[in-house]
């Protein structure tokens, strides 16, 4: 039975990076007391860049078990780790590095790889052993974080891809209209396997893809790639700003 989506909205964006971190916080101390461990999938892009700061302030930072967490990434786009469109490089600047979180709990989808699809490859196979879920089963992951983009596109999975309708691979090559042409991403089934699924959206510009993923009204509303993210068994939670939800009735 799909979850219905839980919509959370704060009055701006410091509240809103208050509220997920205190979310993630509650998420990742049930899954430690549960299985020992947290597994998290980052978002990339610009609007998780708030929340990794407000993670590594001295309010947050000691209360994680961030020797319990293992980091993975939802998506990367097909660029080396110190380009500036590198999701992983967001991360380690703003996350990582003021964390000191050790290498061996992240886990880094190699954007620099000569072939997207051996990167791909290689990403489902740690996956796995991470989760240790062997083909042809879904691997779990305790938190998928998401963001949007104004297209409706989620993690890699753009409009109209092929990687959108990818089922047997649960990592794939993504291809995007704009920015960096070619991704690394997990595909929807993986998604749709998590514990929780967290979008994480901010800003004016996202409110009307907001609107039409979460009130959809047209089959082509539900057919975004956003709008396909329903976790099975799992949660949905949208974790807004004012301005992103302000279109919703
Ligand atoms: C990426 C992301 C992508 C992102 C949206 C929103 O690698 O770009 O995974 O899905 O979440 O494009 O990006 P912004 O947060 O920059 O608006």
């Amino acid at each position: 039975m799909r979850a219905t989506p839980d919509i959370r909205i704060a009055r701006n964006v410091q509240q809103w990076a208050q509220d997920v971190a205190t979310y993630i916080h509650a998420l990742s101390e049930q899954a430690i007391r549960s299985h020992g461990r947290f597994l998290i999938a980052l978002s990339g892009g610009s609007t998780p860049k708030t929340l990794f700061q407000t993670l590594a302030t001295p309010e947050w930072k000691g209360r994680f078990k961030w020797d319990k967490i293992l980091f993975l990434f939802g998506d990367e786009r097909c660029v080396p780790p110190d380009h500036p469109d590198s999701n992983f490089g967001m991360a380690r600047a703003t996350l990582f590095q003021p964390l000191k979180i050790h290498s061996d709990h992240i886990f880094r989808m190699k954007g620099e790889y000569e072939s997207p699809r051996a990167a791909a490859q290689e990403y489902e196979d740690q996956l796995r052993t991470v989760t240790r879920c062997p083909a042809p089963n879904l691997p779990t992951i305790d938190l998928v974080l998401l963001g949007i983009g104004e297209d409706g596109h989620t993690a890699s999975l753009f409009p109209g891809t092929t990687a959108l309708e990818e089922q047997s691979s649960v990592v794939t090559v993504g291809h995007a209209p704009t920015g960096v042409p070619t991704r690394i991403t997990l595909t929807l089934g993986v998604l749709n396997r998590a514990a929780v699924v967290l979008f994480l959206v901010t800003g004016a510009g996202k409110a009307t893809m907001v609107r039409r993923v979460i009130q959809p009204e047209t089959d082509a509303d539900r057919s975004l790639p956003a709008a396909r993210v329903a976790p099975e068994s799992g949660q949905l939670i949208w974790m807004l700003d004012q301005a992103a939800g302000a279109q919703l009735k």
